[in-house]
């Protein structure tokens, strides 16, 4: 079975087409990046027209790059949320439209799992050049979700059978690298800037506090985000009412990169101390990470010093966010789940639902 994916619930008009399961024929990915660095991160309104502009062109040059016509295609994905509503109608009226005129069956698919579905594709066309995931993982399967608009930690029983243990109550951990990165003045998006300014730096130069939650598995970052204001605030020596823009300029290269490895340590150090009590509560026989945040080495480093299981990451590519990962999802709910209904599918914005 062949399933094409579409995906546009943020910046990223995607679309990807999987094979059985597991082979990724295709996967187009046109960034907005470029258009939202202007300023500073995603203006909704830009993003949701920039998709209508290129989604078709996107689903033509994916249809070539697989070298496949829609007589090929058994069913479409796509996202219902969550995410940005204007972004997520332009991805969903796509699929209805096309479901009704290619007179294919349509599948509604949720973002989140289909970060968690990029682990499963284990072939890879030659367009991708990092090597794909040894294996599929294997249930029970403990899902480390951490992207720009979510964290969240899933433990799944089966396929579509999952149990969501925690989420964040305020910021992403993506969120947050992204408005450090503003406050250091490194450019968006804020994850790679911080993650290379941290190579740089040095990780215990100053003290960030881990936020206690009442809920073992649930997140905030918006605590870290406001102490490393206020630390940059007490370095520049400038009060509450300097306007915080001002503040990166007056910071210097070595402050800017002590404070970037700092952060770094403690946004990573909060996610992997709830992925290893999860892991010691739950015994999963897998564990896989996904979001943007995935692409992370920090992460990556201190997940394989501390989790007793060996880990496997999908492409960088996969991890942020791509159609192959709603393809993937979809052809799982192909065989498990029932069709949406093209004249009646609804999207769902609304990121603490699942
Ligand atoms: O999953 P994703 O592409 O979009 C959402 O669904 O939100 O994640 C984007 C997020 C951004 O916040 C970006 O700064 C972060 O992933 N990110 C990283 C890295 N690469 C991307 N964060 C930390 N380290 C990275 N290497
Ligand atoms: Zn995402």
């Amino acid at each position: 079975m062949i399933v094409l994916g579409i995906e546009s619930s943020c910046d990223e008009t995607a679309i990807g087409i999987v094979r059985d399961h597991h082979e990724l024929l295709a996967n187009v990915v046109h960034s907005q990046i470029d258009i939202q660095k202007a300023f500073g991160g995603v203006v909704p309104e830009i993003a949701a027209r920039s998709h209508i502009e290129v989604i078709l062109p996107v689903l033509a040059q994916a249809l070539e790059q697989a070298q496949l016509t829609w007589d090929d295609i058994d069913a479409i994905a796509t996202v219902e949320g969550p995410g940005l509503i204007g972004s997520i109608l332009i991805g969903s009226l796509t699929a209805r439209t096309l479901a009704l005129l290619k007179n294919k069956p349509l599948y509604a698919v949720n973002h989140m799992v289909g970060h968690v579905y990029a682990n499963f594709l284990t072939t890879y066309p030659d367009s991708i050049a990092s090597p794909p995931p040894a294996a599929i993982p294997t249930f029970p399967m403990l899902a480390v979700m951490v992207s720009g608009n979510h964290s969240q930690l899933v433990f799944y029983k089966d396929h579509f059978s999952y149990q969501l243990l925690g989420q964040t109550q305020d910021d992403a951990i993506g969120e947050a690298f992204d408005k450090v990165a503003k406050i250091i003045g490194l450019p968006y998006p804020g994850g790679p800037s911080i993650a290379a300014a941290a190579l740089h730096g040095n990780d215990r130069a100053y003290t960030f506090p881990k936020a206690r939650m009442t809920q073992p598995y649930d997140f905030s970052f918006s605590g870290l985000k406001t102490a490393v204001l206020r630390r940059v605030q007490q370095i520049c020596g400038k009060d509450y009412d300097f306007p915080s823009t001002q503040l990166a300029a007056l910071l210097s290269e070595s402050q800017r990169n002590d404070i970037a490895a700092s952060f770094q340590r403690i946004a990573i150090e909060t996610i992997v101390d709830k992925v290893v009590t999860a892991y010691r509560e739950f015994n999963p026989s897998s564990v896989v990470v996904g979001g943007g945040v995935a692409a992370n080495s920090e992460l990556r480093r201190q997940l394989t010093e501390r989790l007793p299981c060996p880990l496997e990451y999908a492409a960088p590519q996969l991890c942020t966010d791509n159609g192959a990962m709603i393809a993937a999802v979809g052809s799982y709910a192909a065989e498990y789940q029932k069709r949406a209904d093209p004249y009646t599918l609804r999207v769902n914005p609304y990121r603490r639902q699942m």
